[in-house]
């Protein structure tokens, strides 16, 4: 088992799932505003093997998909981090950004705020050399959260291997940062 990274920023604690999340987790992936870009809500036994995959993730490899817990409060608001995908991407390998916060968390900044760190300690720590970040075209909250990332639009889109042929849902932008980039731009 490797050490879990814990990462603080201004407003929030990245850290290791605990079981007090997995409720809230649930009542989140319930939530059809929070699902509205996925092809439907979760159910609790999804949500919970959810959890805990992205637990077992950060155990093995001490990166990954972080709980988010606001310092001020200490209410869990989801999850932000890095994920090496394995389904049939069109630019596997690679290792993508992404994140899932509660709706009551929208509109403050927390998103991007988290995902400035794990790209910060994607590049910097885990050494990596690129982070890709995709969405449904339909997603602009998702995009937005990478525009402010200051990641690149790829030209073309794909087709999630995932949504079935014809669905709203199937047609994705990416996005990439490399980290010259990124480090170019962090003092
Ligand atoms: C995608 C998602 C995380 C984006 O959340 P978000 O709140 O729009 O994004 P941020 O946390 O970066 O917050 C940015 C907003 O907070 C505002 N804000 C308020 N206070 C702020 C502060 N102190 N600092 C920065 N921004 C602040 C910004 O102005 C911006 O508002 P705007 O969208 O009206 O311009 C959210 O919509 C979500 O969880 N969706 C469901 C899951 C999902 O679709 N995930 C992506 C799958 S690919």
């Amino acid at each position: 088992m490797t050490a879990v990274a814990r990462i603080t920023t201004e407003r929030l604690i990245l850290r290791q799932w605990k079981p007090e999340d997995v409720p809230a987790f649930i009542a989140m992936n319930e939530d059809p505003d929070v699902m509205r870009y996925f092809p439907g809500p979760l159910t609790p036994q999804q949500s919970a093997g959810w959890a805990d995959n992205c637990r077992q993730m950060l155990d093995r490899q001490g990166w990954g998909l972080w709980a988010v817990e606001v310092q001020s409060t200490g209410e869990f608001i989801g999850f932000v981090g890095l994920h090496a995908p394995t389904i049939d991407l069109p630019f596997n390998p690679c290792v993508e950004i992404g994140w899932r916060l509660k709706s009551t968390a929208w509109g403050k900044g927390y998103a991007t705020e988290a995902a400035r760190a794990c790209l910060d300690y994607g590049f910097r720590v885990v050494g990596l050399t690129e982070i890709v970040s995709f969405t449904s075209v339909v997603n602009t909250p998702s995009s937005a959260v990478m525009e402010r990332l200051a990641m690149k639009r790829d030209p073309a889109n794909f087709e999630h291997p995932s949504v079935p042929p014809g669905h709203v849902l199937r047609e994705h932008c990416i996005y990439r940062i490399s980290a010259s980039d990124w480090l170019s731009t962090q003092s």
